[in-house]
């Protein structure tokens, strides 16, 4: 058995339950090219230090690189007895070159090395998953182009309300998902910061320059404190955070989509090729990958919950828990990436059904807002007129007609303000095309808006 890296003052190994349930090679293996980085990084300012020589980088630096190619090809022997990525390496390592290897760790812990990494990784995974919020962006507005001027019914309480022109709806969630960017992006800026030097939580005494490994490895600048830079993961609670809420807007327009597929509402059909059938109703056809969409918020919730709680009791500086911070990053990136994919992959396979929307328009009295607007034109203060449309609603109901099916008669028999001039405020599409408000849903401030994220997504 070999001795472990750490076995100096250890008289016994640990036993294998111990071992496999200490280890973390099996995932944390992820982080193998940011752990190269770091080392490179690392190694090459230890040598322009005069704290070892070019001789022993040289030999390190090549050494990594054989081991970077062993690992990309397949090749690296990956043990468990090693416990984690950074020890697999480094043992590696000694075993390649020898001696200079051994000088790798000087001035080193795996406390800074594994957040160095981390955050490297994190860095990395934002550019990945803002590239993939931006496809879906623009597979959204690709389908809001495709569908220019259809109203659908716009729902309050998941009562109908008002209308909206299906592009301004749509919009609506290009323009959550441009925040779940840019906060990503403030999160990427804040953990742009090198743990690296902190060593095992106090620093060094040896000559180090930290600002040298810093800027080699593209932070901003070196953590000021080193019992911050090796205890802290707030950077991973805000990235696993700005997760959550991108899983929630995604989770939200899921939840709609699914509802508009139903018999029920008929608003929208997938392709085949984003639905599958029942193993037992052979007449089914179901929306999975958006009812997927929906469920997997909930790990993405769940990672986030969890690097909360682990972190919440933990006395300063590094605590072994913090070991347990990897996999729920992994699998919220993860789920994260595939959620994008998959929501842009369903956009571009989904038909809505102008016939079905069209046709279920008149009901509702969508149009009751703008009648409203049309008495304050007349000069009658908004809550009488709110309450003026209320009783022509009543009216409307009663009969199971149209506002725009009153008669004038009928009318002025409410109030005597009303004029044949009512009927171009009634009927879903008179309504919609008064709307003229900056961001509401008239065609014009939709133009607008459609115009902008067609020139700022380049489309
Ligand atoms: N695998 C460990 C982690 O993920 C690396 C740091 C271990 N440090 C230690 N002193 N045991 O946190």
């Amino acid at each position: 058995k070999e001795a472990k890296l750490w076995g100096g003052r250890f008289e016994k190994g640990v036993t294998p339950a111990v071992e496999k349930f200490g280890q973390s090679v099996s995932y944390d293996r992820k982080l193998y090219k940011h752990d190269l980085m770091g080392s490179r990084a690392h190694a090459s300012m230890l040598a322009k230090q005069g704290i070892i020589t070019v001789q022993d980088r040289d030999a390190i630096l090549n050494g990594i690189d054989e081991i970077e190619k062993r690992i990309d090809d397949g090749k690296f022997n990956w043990r468990a007895d090693r416990e984690d990525v950074h020890m697999n390496v480094e043992a590696a390592l000694i075993e390649l070159v020898g001696e200079p290897a051994k000088k790798l760790h000087t001035a080193r812990s795996r406390n800074d090395q594994v957040v160095t990494d981390v955050r490297l990784w994190c860095r990395d995974a934002i550019n990945d998953i803002v590239q993939r919020i931006k496809y879906l962006q623009v597979s959204l507005v690709q389908l809001a182009r495709e569908n220019e001027g259809l109203v659908v019914p716009g729902y309050t309480h998941l009562q109908r309300a008002q209308p909206l022109l299906l592009q301004h709806l749509l919009l609506a969630f290009v323009e959550m998902l441009e925040r779940d960017a840019s906060r990503l992006l403030d999160c990427q800026a804040r953990l742009n910061f090198s743990p690296l030097g902190a060593c095992a939580l106090a620093g060094t005494g040896l000559p180090i320059d930290r600002h040298n490994t810093a800027e080699a490895l593209g932070f901003t600048e070196p953590m000021r404190n080193s019992v911050d830079a090796v205890a802290d993961r707030d950077f991973l609670i805000e990235l696993l955070g700005a997760n959550s809420i991108i899983a929630i807007h995604l989770s939200r327009l899921a939840e709609e989509w699914v509802l508009w597929a139903s018999e029920e509402f008929g608003f929208l059909t997938p392709s085949d090729a984003v639905s599958t059938g029942s193993s037992i109703m052979p007449q089914k056809k179901n929306p999975d990958p958006m009812e997927l969409v929906r469920g997997k918020s909930a790990r993405v919730i769940g990672d986030l919950t969890t690097v909360l709680v682990l972190c919440k009791g933990l006395p300063m500086a590094y605590n072994r828990d913090l070991q347990e911070d990897k996999e729920p990053l992994f699998d919220s990136v993860e789920t994260i990436n595939t959620v994008l994919d998959v929501t842009a992959e369903f956009a571009q396979n989904v038909v809505f059904n102008k016939d079905r929307i069209s046709k279920s328009l008149p009901a509702g009295h969508l149009d009751a807002t703008t009648l409203a607007d049309y008495l304050v034109y007349k000069g009658i203060p908004f809550r009488t007129s709110h309450d003026i449309v209320g009783k022509a609603v009543a009216i409307a109901v009663s009969k199971r007609i149209e506002l725009k099916d009153l008669s004038l008669e009928e009318f002025l028999r409410i109030n005597p303000v009303f004029e044949e001039d009512v009927y171009t405020f009634l009927g879903v599409e008179n309504s919609i095309a008064k709307f003229r408000s900056y961001g509401s849903t008239g065609a014009e401030p939709v133009a607008e808006q459609m115009k902008f994220w067609i020139s700022k997504l380049g489309m």
